[in-house]
């Protein structure tokens, strides 16, 4: 299988902190890969540092058979890899579909492409298209977080990153997400998904990493990491 993202050695500091310690990451193509780790693990210092939003203190980053460690964040944006943010940062004095229009902005393409994605987002996420002309504002949690990933879909991403995207949310909205977010892989987008629901991650993830004090400390498949004593014991509740 192809290797869509490729990371070596990865590290970021903040001043006297570690926060990421020389890791290792191979998304394969086409899958979902999760990395989950406790409160502070380094899981969002990891996304940002891939999106080139902090900087890196060491570490290669290859995508697609290029070297983007060094790319400014746009630069990486249209070349494929689209963070969704975590904490979900929709405009929320935009309209909704002023929202996902913004998501298209490093786009070349035309007009009806950006208008034929903007439906296949809202028919992944009928909530949306009910309340296109509404303020971003007035949606619900779970709404503000179909948002974000729609967005970020509207980005054409060959790869999406997620931080978090259960964080704060009811489960039955949980289970709505991560059904959109399997279905999405589906359809080929490669995922890495950064997640403190454990249990969710694995089960939805075909490879997994464990994170803790900004180092891999555990990886394999997601059913394998999910059967693992130790994963069971400081993740699942024993
Ligand atoms: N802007 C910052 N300045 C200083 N230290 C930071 C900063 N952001 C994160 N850290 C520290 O870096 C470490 C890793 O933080 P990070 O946010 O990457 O973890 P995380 O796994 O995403 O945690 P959470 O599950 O709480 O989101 C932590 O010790 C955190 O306190
Ligand atoms: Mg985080």
């Amino acid at each position: 299988m192809n290797t869509l993202l490729q990371v070596r050695g990865l590290a970021v500091n903040y001043g006297h902190v570690e926060a990421v310690r020389e890791i290792d990451l191979d998304l394969p193509e086409g899958q979902i890969t999760t990395l989950v780790g406790a409160n502070g693990a380094g899981k969002t210092s990891t996304l940002l540092a891939l999106s080139g939003l902090v900087r890196k203190r060491a570490g290669r980053v290859v995508f697609d058979g290029r070297d983007i460690s060094s790319l400014a964040p746009h630069r990486i944006v249209s070349g494929g890899v689209v963070q969704v943010a975590e904490g979900r940062a929709t405009l929320t004095t935009l309209t909704v579909r002023e929202n996902l229009e913004l998501g298209a902005y490093t786009r070349r393409d035309g007009l009806a492409a950006r208008a034929s994605d903007m439906e296949h987002v809202f028919t992944l996420f009928p909530a949306l298209k009910e309340r296109a002309q509404g303020l971003a504002g007035n949606l619900s949690g779970g709404e503000q977080q179909m948002l974000a990933i729609g967005r970020a879909l509207m980005a054409k991403p060959r790869l999406l990153l997620l931080d978090e995207p259960s964080m704060g949310l009811a489960p039955i909205i949980v289970q709505d997400i991560f059904r959109t977010l399997r279905r999405i892989n589906a359809d080929g987008l490669t995922i890495l998904l950064v997640e403190q629901n454990v249990r969710q991650a694995l089960k939805v993830a075909d490879r997994a990493y464990v994170l803790e004090t900004g180092r891999i400390v555990l990886q394999g498949t997601g059913a394998e990491l999910l059967a693992e004593p130790r994963v069971q014991q400081a993740y699942l509740g024993g």
